[in-house]
């Protein structure tokens, strides 16, 4: 049996990440895990969302999956601890906000947004201590209903939820917005529209890296000549 990669989000945020990873390992054969029985993930209760990680991981691992990329910054930032604690011998590799990159290009303002999970989460307040330096500062926006908005294709909705998030921002001479949702990299063009010039970075390339490091690291590179990726959908299980 060929050696999969598994991948899950609440739904199609993931993707944006998938993107990258094949980019970056053509090789690999990924699976593809859309959770959107549970979509969104940004609104739930952390234990409940725990809960709802078990059991996408349960899937990957019952495919074999022994590399799992959890393709969702809510996820990772609330769950990880207790996903890396339950299943030992899994390889998790996680997605946080781009704090530190946009930290490390040495940008004054930094506008973060993302779920009110992520916003709300001990791993996002740990990015902030560990990478923000004094001259510089940042705004944490929570933008609720937009990662489901995305994922229903309502732009109308994704314009108004844009429109009332940045609002107090417009007069902060913001120099970045880091996206820390893995939906949002799908609506660069109306973030543009509403907060126009202004670089929006995302972690999809560093996630990348670090899923090749840890290939490297652990002899687990494919040998195939081409991989391929594979969908499911957990309404369909
Ligand atoms: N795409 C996910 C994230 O990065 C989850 C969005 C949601 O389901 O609320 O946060």
């Amino acid at each position: 049996m060929k050696r999969m990669i598994g991948i899950f989000d609440s739904g199609i945020g993931g993707l944006s990440i998938l993107e990258k990873l094949r980019e970056f390992l053509p090789k690999e054969t990924f699976l593809y895990y859309a959770d959107t029985k549970n979509s969104p993930y940004g609104n739930k209760d952390k234990n409940e969302l725990i809960k709802i990680c078990f059991k996408a991981v349960d899937y990957l691992v019952q495919e074999g999956c022994k590399v799992i990329v959890v393709a969702c910054n809510t996820a990772t930032t609330i769950c990880m601890k207790r996903l890396k604690e339950k299943y030992k011998d899994i390889i998790f590799i996680g997605t946080v906000p781009a704090i530190k990159v946009a930290s490390d290009a040495k940008y004054k303002n930094i506008l973060v947004m993302a779920t009110p999970l992520t916003i709300k989460a001990m791993r996002t307040k740990e990015l902030i201590k560990d990478n923000i330096k004094n001259f510089q500062n940042i705004y944490l926006v929570g933008c609720e209903g937009l990662a489901e908005a995305i994922e229903k294709g309502n732009v109308q909705e994704v314009q108004k939820i844009l429109k009332n998030s940045f609002k107090e921002y417009k007069d902060k001479n913001i120099d970045v917005i880091v996206l820390g949702c893995t939906h949002y990299p799908f609506i660069k063009n109306e973030i543009s529209k509403e907060m126009p010039n202004i670089p929006l970075i995302d972690g999809a390339e560093g996630v990348a890296k670090e899923v090749k490091r840890q290939l490297e690291k652990n002899n687990l590179l494919s040998k195939e000549q081409e991989g391929t990726a594979y969908f499911v959908n957990s309404k369909m299980l």
